[in-house]
Protein backbone atom coordinates (compact mmCIF):
# COMPACT_ATOMS: atom_id res chain seq x y z
CA UNK A 1 0.00 0.00 0.00
CA UNK A 2 1.23 3.36 -0.79
CA UNK A 3 1.95 5.28 2.27
CA UNK A 4 -0.03 7.10 4.78
CA UNK A 5 -2.57 9.83 3.60
CA UNK A 6 -1.87 13.38 3.99
CA UNK A 7 -4.21 15.53 3.20
CA UNK A 8 -4.65 15.51 -0.19
CA UNK A 9 -1.83 14.05 -1.28
CA UNK A 10 0.46 10.69 0.24
CA UNK A 11 3.57 10.04 2.26
CA UNK A 12 5.82 7.55 1.13
CA UNK A 13 7.76 4.89 4.17
CA UNK A 14 11.52 4.20 3.86
CA UNK A 15 10.94 1.77 0.19
CA UNK A 16 10.74 5.23 -1.66
CA UNK A 17 14.14 7.31 -0.34
CA UNK A 18 15.04 7.86 -3.67
CA UNK A 19 13.95 8.93 -7.35
CA UNK A 20 15.74 9.34 -10.35
CA UNK A 21 14.42 10.60 -13.44
CA UNK A 22 15.45 10.96 -17.62
CA UNK A 23 13.92 14.15 -18.59
CA UNK A 24 13.34 13.32 -22.25
CA UNK A 25 11.06 14.34 -24.80
CA UNK A 26 11.73 18.52 -24.65
CA UNK A 27 12.78 18.71 -28.15
CA UNK A 28 9.10 16.74 -29.67
CA UNK A 29 7.41 19.04 -27.26
CA UNK A 30 8.74 21.96 -29.33
CA UNK A 31 8.46 20.43 -32.72
CA UNK A 32 4.63 19.73 -31.93
CA UNK A 33 4.36 23.32 -31.59
CA UNK A 34 6.25 24.26 -34.22
CA UNK A 35 8.70 26.09 -31.71
CA UNK A 36 12.69 25.67 -32.00
CA UNK A 37 13.88 22.51 -29.94
CA UNK A 38 15.73 25.30 -27.23
CA UNK A 39 11.71 26.32 -26.60
CA UNK A 40 11.51 22.98 -25.29
CA UNK A 41 14.39 22.88 -23.31
CA UNK A 42 13.07 26.08 -21.31
CA UNK A 43 9.70 24.46 -20.85
CA UNK A 44 11.38 21.33 -19.69
CA UNK A 45 13.14 23.32 -16.89
CA UNK A 46 10.48 25.51 -16.36
CA UNK A 47 8.23 22.04 -15.28
CA UNK A 48 11.11 20.77 -12.75
CA UNK A 49 10.57 22.72 -10.01
CA UNK A 50 6.43 21.74 -9.56
CA UNK A 51 8.04 18.02 -9.80
CA UNK A 52 10.64 18.45 -7.05
CA UNK A 53 7.80 20.12 -5.23
CA UNK A 54 5.88 17.00 -5.31
CA UNK A 55 8.62 14.73 -4.32
CA UNK A 56 9.24 16.34 -1.41
CA UNK A 57 5.95 16.72 -0.40
CA UNK A 58 5.70 13.54 -0.56
CA UNK A 59 8.98 12.51 1.49
CA UNK A 60 11.00 11.28 -1.56
CA UNK A 61 14.77 12.24 0.03
CA UNK A 62 16.65 11.88 -2.71
CA UNK A 63 16.05 12.92 -6.26
CA UNK A 64 18.18 12.65 -9.28
CA UNK A 65 17.96 14.54 -12.78
CA UNK A 66 19.66 13.65 -16.12
CA UNK A 67 20.24 16.90 -17.59
CA UNK A 68 22.87 16.46 -20.40
CA UNK A 69 24.70 13.29 -21.27
CA UNK A 70 28.25 12.21 -22.28
CA UNK A 71 26.62 11.47 -26.21
CA UNK A 72 24.33 15.01 -25.83
CA UNK A 73 28.03 16.64 -27.11
CA UNK A 74 26.81 15.50 -30.89
CA UNK A 75 23.87 17.58 -31.28
CA UNK A 76 24.07 20.58 -33.63
CA UNK A 77 26.34 23.34 -31.59
CA UNK A 78 23.62 25.44 -31.06
CA UNK A 79 21.46 23.30 -29.46
CA UNK A 80 24.39 22.39 -26.79
CA UNK A 81 25.08 26.00 -26.65
CA UNK A 82 21.50 26.59 -25.95
CA UNK A 83 21.18 24.23 -23.36
CA UNK A 84 24.62 25.37 -21.75
CA UNK A 85 23.17 28.74 -21.31
CA UNK A 86 19.61 27.75 -20.16
CA UNK A 87 21.58 26.04 -17.45
CA UNK A 88 23.43 28.54 -16.46
CA UNK A 89 20.95 31.06 -16.12
CA UNK A 90 18.15 28.65 -14.53
CA UNK A 91 20.99 27.89 -11.63
CA UNK A 92 21.77 31.76 -11.19
CA UNK A 93 18.30 32.82 -11.51
CA UNK A 94 16.31 30.29 -9.84
CA UNK A 95 18.37 27.91 -8.49
CA UNK A 96 21.05 30.01 -6.15
CA UNK A 97 17.47 32.65 -4.87
CA UNK A 98 15.46 29.76 -3.94
CA UNK A 99 18.53 28.67 -1.73
CA UNK A 100 18.77 31.13 -0.21
CA UNK A 101 15.22 31.58 1.34
CA UNK A 102 14.73 27.57 1.66
CA UNK A 103 17.12 25.82 3.75
CA UNK A 104 15.61 22.42 3.22
CA UNK A 105 17.34 21.44 -0.16
CA UNK A 106 21.07 21.06 -1.06
CA UNK A 107 22.52 20.16 -4.80
CA UNK A 108 25.14 17.58 -6.13
CA UNK A 109 26.25 17.40 -9.68
CA UNK A 110 26.98 14.14 -11.27
CA UNK A 111 29.40 13.72 -14.69
CA UNK A 112 32.45 14.92 -15.70
CA UNK A 113 32.00 18.83 -14.62
CA UNK A 114 35.50 19.59 -15.94
CA UNK A 115 34.03 19.17 -19.81
CA UNK A 116 31.50 21.99 -19.21
CA UNK A 117 32.25 25.93 -20.21
CA UNK A 118 34.36 27.14 -17.09
CA UNK A 119 31.69 29.82 -15.40
CA UNK A 120 28.95 26.86 -15.60
CA UNK A 121 31.22 24.37 -14.15
CA UNK A 122 32.36 26.82 -11.53
CA UNK A 123 28.50 27.81 -10.87
CA UNK A 124 27.74 24.79 -10.65
CA UNK A 125 30.64 24.18 -7.34
CA UNK A 126 29.54 27.05 -6.10
CA UNK A 127 26.12 25.80 -5.39
CA UNK A 128 27.04 22.59 -4.43
CA UNK A 129 29.23 24.47 -1.42
CA UNK A 130 26.45 27.17 -0.87
CA UNK A 131 24.42 23.76 1.57
CA UNK A 132 25.27 20.59 2.66
CA UNK A 133 23.78 17.63 4.48
CA UNK A 134 19.94 18.89 3.72
CA UNK A 135 17.24 16.70 4.02
CA UNK A 136 16.00 17.29 0.50
CA UNK A 137 18.96 16.26 -1.81
CA UNK A 138 18.80 16.84 -5.81
CA UNK A 139 21.44 15.09 -7.84
CA UNK A 140 21.46 16.63 -11.03
CA UNK A 141 23.38 15.14 -13.74
CA UNK A 142 25.69 16.98 -16.22
CA UNK A 143 27.86 15.88 -18.40
CA UNK A 144 27.24 12.47 -16.82
CA UNK A 145 27.40 8.74 -18.31
CA UNK A 146 26.81 5.99 -16.27
CA UNK A 147 30.56 3.87 -18.35
CA UNK A 148 32.18 7.56 -18.07
CA UNK A 149 31.63 7.77 -14.16
CA UNK A 150 32.60 3.49 -13.90
CA UNK A 151 35.61 4.50 -15.79
CA UNK A 152 36.94 7.76 -13.58
CA UNK A 153 36.02 5.55 -10.61
CA UNK A 154 38.08 2.73 -12.17
CA UNK A 155 41.05 5.02 -12.95
CA UNK A 156 41.26 7.06 -9.40
CA UNK A 157 41.51 3.36 -7.71
CA UNK A 158 44.29 2.28 -9.89
CA UNK A 159 46.29 5.66 -9.51
CA UNK A 160 45.39 5.04 -5.74
CA UNK A 161 47.67 1.67 -6.52
CA UNK A 162 44.55 -0.54 -5.37
CA UNK A 163 44.35 -4.06 -7.03
CA UNK A 164 40.81 -5.65 -5.95
CA UNK A 165 37.92 -3.74 -4.82
CA UNK A 166 34.29 -4.89 -3.66
CA UNK A 167 31.20 -3.49 -4.36
CA UNK A 168 30.45 -0.86 -1.54
CA UNK A 169 33.97 0.41 -1.99
CA UNK A 170 33.59 0.58 -5.32
CA UNK A 171 30.25 2.76 -4.80
CA UNK A 172 31.78 5.20 -2.87
CA UNK A 173 34.22 6.39 -6.15
CA UNK A 174 31.36 6.74 -8.38
CA UNK A 175 29.80 10.47 -8.52
CA UNK A 176 26.52 9.31 -6.21
CA UNK A 177 29.19 8.06 -3.15
CA UNK A 178 27.04 7.46 0.17
CA UNK A 179 23.86 8.32 -1.93
CA UNK A 180 21.39 5.23 -1.54
CA UNK A 181 20.82 3.58 -4.86
CA UNK A 182 17.41 4.48 -6.92
CA UNK A 183 14.38 2.84 -5.47
CA UNK A 184 12.81 3.94 -9.12
CA UNK A 185 13.74 5.91 -12.06
CA UNK A 186 11.28 7.50 -14.06
CA UNK A 187 12.00 7.86 -18.18
CA UNK A 188 9.46 10.17 -19.78
CA UNK A 189 9.26 10.94 -23.64
CA UNK A 190 8.22 7.75 -24.68
CA UNK A 191 11.38 5.35 -25.41
CA UNK A 192 12.20 2.70 -23.23
CA UNK A 193 16.26 2.48 -22.21
CA UNK A 194 18.59 4.03 -19.76
CA UNK A 195 21.22 6.08 -22.60
CA UNK A 196 23.52 5.64 -20.25
CA UNK A 197 22.25 6.47 -16.94
CA UNK A 198 23.23 5.50 -13.56
CA UNK A 199 24.21 2.03 -14.97
CA UNK A 200 25.41 0.67 -11.65
CA UNK A 201 23.16 2.10 -9.58
CA UNK A 202 20.33 1.17 -11.14
CA UNK A 203 20.84 -2.61 -10.82
CA UNK A 204 17.74 -3.58 -8.73
CA UNK A 205 15.81 -0.28 -9.54
CA UNK A 206 12.29 -0.12 -10.80
CA UNK A 207 11.78 1.28 -13.91
CA UNK A 208 8.55 3.34 -14.91
CA UNK A 209 7.89 4.54 -18.55
CA UNK A 210 5.51 6.91 -19.46
CA UNK A 211 4.29 8.72 -22.86
CA UNK A 212 4.38 12.44 -21.92
CA UNK A 213 6.81 14.47 -23.03
CA UNK A 214 8.83 16.03 -19.99
CA UNK A 215 7.30 19.65 -20.19
CA UNK A 216 4.09 18.07 -19.69
CA UNK A 217 5.01 15.88 -16.52
CA UNK A 218 3.75 17.49 -13.65
CA UNK A 219 1.91 16.28 -10.29
CA UNK A 220 -0.41 14.04 -11.50
CA UNK A 221 2.18 12.36 -13.42
CA UNK A 222 4.41 11.74 -10.66
CA UNK A 223 1.75 10.98 -8.44
CA UNK A 224 0.70 7.76 -11.00
CA UNK A 225 4.63 6.98 -11.42
CA UNK A 226 4.66 6.74 -7.45
CA UNK A 227 1.94 4.90 -7.32
CA UNK A 228 2.68 2.24 -9.47
CA UNK A 229 5.98 1.84 -7.83
CA UNK A 230 3.91 0.75 -4.57
CA UNK A 231 2.34 -2.02 -6.70
CA UNK A 232 5.53 -3.80 -7.63
CA UNK A 233 7.03 -6.36 -5.89
CA UNK A 234 11.02 -5.96 -5.34
CA UNK A 235 12.91 -9.01 -4.45
CA UNK A 236 16.06 -8.22 -5.17
CA UNK A 237 17.13 -12.21 -6.21
CA UNK A 238 15.38 -13.83 -3.29
CA UNK A 239 11.89 -13.87 -2.23
CA UNK A 240 9.65 -12.15 -0.43
CA UNK A 241 7.78 -13.55 3.06
CA UNK A 242 4.67 -14.66 1.21
CA UNK A 243 6.74 -16.55 -1.42
CA UNK A 244 8.40 -18.56 0.83
CA UNK A 245 7.24 -22.76 0.80
C1 LIG B 1 15.87 15.80 -23.21
O1 LIG B 1 15.04 16.15 -24.26
C2 LIG B 1 16.84 16.90 -22.84
C3 LIG B 1 18.24 16.65 -23.23
C4 LIG B 1 18.70 15.54 -23.74
C5 LIG B 1 19.17 17.74 -23.01
P1 LIG B 1 15.45 15.92 -25.76
O2 LIG B 1 16.16 17.13 -26.27
O3 LIG B 1 16.21 14.65 -25.91
O4 LIG B 1 14.05 15.82 -26.46
P2 LIG B 1 13.63 14.78 -27.59
O5 LIG B 1 13.88 13.41 -27.07
O6 LIG B 1 14.48 15.07 -28.79
O7 LIG B 1 12.19 15.05 -27.82
C1 LIG C 1 18.74 11.02 -22.41
O1 LIG C 1 17.98 11.50 -23.46
C2 LIG C 1 19.56 12.13 -21.82
C3 LIG C 1 18.84 13.16 -21.10
C4 LIG C 1 17.57 13.21 -20.88
C5 LIG C 1 19.66 14.21 -20.56
P1 LIG C 1 18.48 11.42 -24.97
O2 LIG C 1 17.43 12.09 -25.78
O3 LIG C 1 19.85 11.95 -25.08
O4 LIG C 1 18.53 9.85 -25.24
P2 LIG C 1 18.54 9.04 -26.61
O5 LIG C 1 19.57 9.67 -27.50
O6 LIG C 1 17.17 9.14 -27.19
O7 LIG C 1 18.87 7.64 -26.19
MG1 LIG D 1 15.64 12.73 -26.24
Amino acid sequence: MFGKKKTDTFVCDERLDHVAVIMDGNGRWAQKRGLPRTAGHKAGADAVEEILKVFREIGVHTVTLYAFSTENWKRPREEVDAIMSLLSLYLENHVKPKMEEDDGFCLRFLGDLSKLPADLSAKCREIESLKKDRPFLVQVALNYGGRDEILRAVNSLLAGGVKTVDGDTFSQYLDTGGVRDPDLLIRTGGDMRLSNFLLWQSAYTEFYFTDTLFPDFGRADVLDAVRDFYKRKRRFGGLNKEEKP
